[in-house]
């Protein structure tokens, strides 16, 4: 058999690690001047890609090359400070750099054996994600892929713990009455699709109506639950939200936790937008509550600025998750092995095999230290509240809502006269901006109203960036 691998000479892989440093040092030598988005057709960007399956290799240098110019040069400004679509933190320097070791030493995160000083890293991640939001140091916990697989797997935790008895594991569903599932209407449609998922049907998904300020309506929370005991439902979880997407309403936790307790529900909190920011004290008393949540989600590709994916999932204690998860198996069986305190995440999680992504937040958190992370996430809502005072003293815009987190929504109003014409405006400048491309911002609607949507969620942002928003957007929206 010929002696051959994929592996480059040492030399020709350094000389690939070069010219990669170069272009990563090139992103942040022009990150102040990165565009929002890069506006090339579908139709273009599908034919940069159009080829058969390469069969022989090309030089790694060339492919670098075509790498920078068609991936990189047009990647959406998710680094820069013109992003302010969706939910897009900007990443930081050392989880990039632990992404790229992580996937160099390839660790199996699955079992303690195939990778030990990433699953007691997992571990303590884990218990800091507890410490940041002041849960309960006993919680147990695991890295997913973002904020929906946490709620999916917070309420499949919920799902099968809650109905114990039912054997839902071994059972199904087949022959139960109905669970029923509270959240607020301003609830990420994560807990739809999670809830679609565990087989309990989005019917069964009661929608409360908000209050004005976009926090679950309480009254009519309890309402509903106590008609749907009487319709002889089996009322099961209330979803709470700790900053929801639209705005960052946060509800008021603690009432929503006796409220489950009253009715003896499990309580999931959805933290994936706000709860990491529960700790800074400006803010702390909107989450009171968030402690007695039984399963919490996290996204750390938010609030804690790491790179695409990671999000965490909490709950009160590990035996949960593995009462959960775990599921024998001769290829998997332990008893052979040291008899020692392992934690095997396989047995705490839906994956078998999963890549150690609680290495990037154990760099960036060390390497930063979490009081300066907090420094950012707390400028991150001040920046935000800047917007919301700039729109305020303006007379071409409005604005629609401003909660205590990093979320601020408004409209173009220019000269607008009508209510007919602003909508119009705000609708045609969603497409004109991304056409632009100058920033990148989306909207929503509230009240059945379609609004902009500014989300700040980048360390990197200053109060010029928030001017240069505005500003573009009146140019963009004069030229409609
Ligand atoms: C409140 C909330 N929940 C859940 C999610 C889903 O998170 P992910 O996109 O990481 O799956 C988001 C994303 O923006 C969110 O804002």
């Amino acid at each position: 058999m010929m002696n051959q691998t994929l592996d480059y000479t040492l030399p020709e892989f350094e000389e690939i690690l070069q010219k990669t440093s170069k272009i990563v040092l090139e992103q942040y030598s022009h990150i102040d001047s990165q565009k929002g988005f890069c506006n090339y057709s579908q139709k273009e960007v599908e034919s940069w890609f159009d080829e058969p399956l390469p069969l022989s290799g090309m030089d790694s240098l060339q492919l670098l090359q075509q790498a920078k110019e068609k991936v990189i040069a047009t990647a959406t400004g998710n680094l820069g400070l013109n992003m302010y679509a969706y939910v897009m933190a900007g990443g930081n320097q050392i989880s990039s750099v632990a992404d790229l070791l992580t996937s160099v030493i390839n660790q199996n995160a699955t079992k303690w054996h195939l990778a030990p000083a990433m699953t007691e890293i997992e571990k303590r991640v884990v218990k800091w994600a507890a410490e940041m939001i002041g849960y309960t140091p006993e919680a147990g916990g695991a890295m997913v892929s973002g904020g929906s697989a946490a709620t999916l797997a917070g309420l499949t935790v919920a799902r099968n713990i809650f109905f114990k008895k039912l054997e839902i594991n071994k059972n199904g569903l087949f022959g139960q009455k109905p669970f029923t599932v509270y959240c607020s209407k301003e609830t990420h449609n994560s807990t739809d699709k999670s809830i679609a998922l565990l087989g309990i049907g989005t019917k069964h998904i009661r929608k409360i109506d908000t209050n004005a300020d976009f926090t679950i309506n309480l009254k009519a929370l309890e309402a509903q639950i106590i008609e749907d005991k009487k319709q002889d439902f089996t009322p099961f979880c209330i979803v709470g939200n700790a900053g929801t997407v639209n705005t960052g309403a946060i509800d008021d936790l603690l009432s929503l936790s006796q409220i489950a307790k009253k009715y003896d529900m499990w309580f999931h909190v959805d933290g994936a937008y706000g709860g990491l920011v529960s700790s800074l004290p400006t803010i702390k008393n909107y989450y009171v509550g968030m402690e007695n949540a039984d399963s919490i989600a996290l996204d750390f590709h938010k609030w804690l600025y790491q790179p695409f994916e990671i999000g965490c999932v909490l709950v009160r204690n590990w035996a949960l998750l593995r009462e959960t998860y775990f599921k024998q198996a001769d290829y998997l069986d332990t008893q052979l092995e040291q008899k020692t305190d392992r934690l095997e995440f396989n047995e705490h999680y839906f994956q078998l095999s999963r890549n150690a992504k609680a290495f990037k937040v154990w760099m960036s958190v060390k390497a930063y230290g979490f009081a300066k992370i907090q420094e950012m996430m707390q400028k991150d809502i001040d920046l935000a509240d800047y917007l919301a005072q700039r729109i305020k003293e303006s007379s071409d815009f409005e604005l629609q809502s401003a909660a205590h987190l990093s979320i601020v929504c408004f409209r173009y109003i220019g000269n607008c006269t009508t209510e007919k014409e602003i909508v119009e405006i705000n609708q045609k400048l969603i497409p004109a901006l991304e056409a632009d491309g100058s920033v990148f911002i989306t909207g929503t609607k509230l009240n059945n109203t379609f609004v902009l949507r500014a989300c700040i969620i980048n360390h990197r942002k200053q109060t010029t960036d928030i001017d240069y928003l505005l500003e573009t957007i009146r140019n963009v929206a004069r030229k409609i």
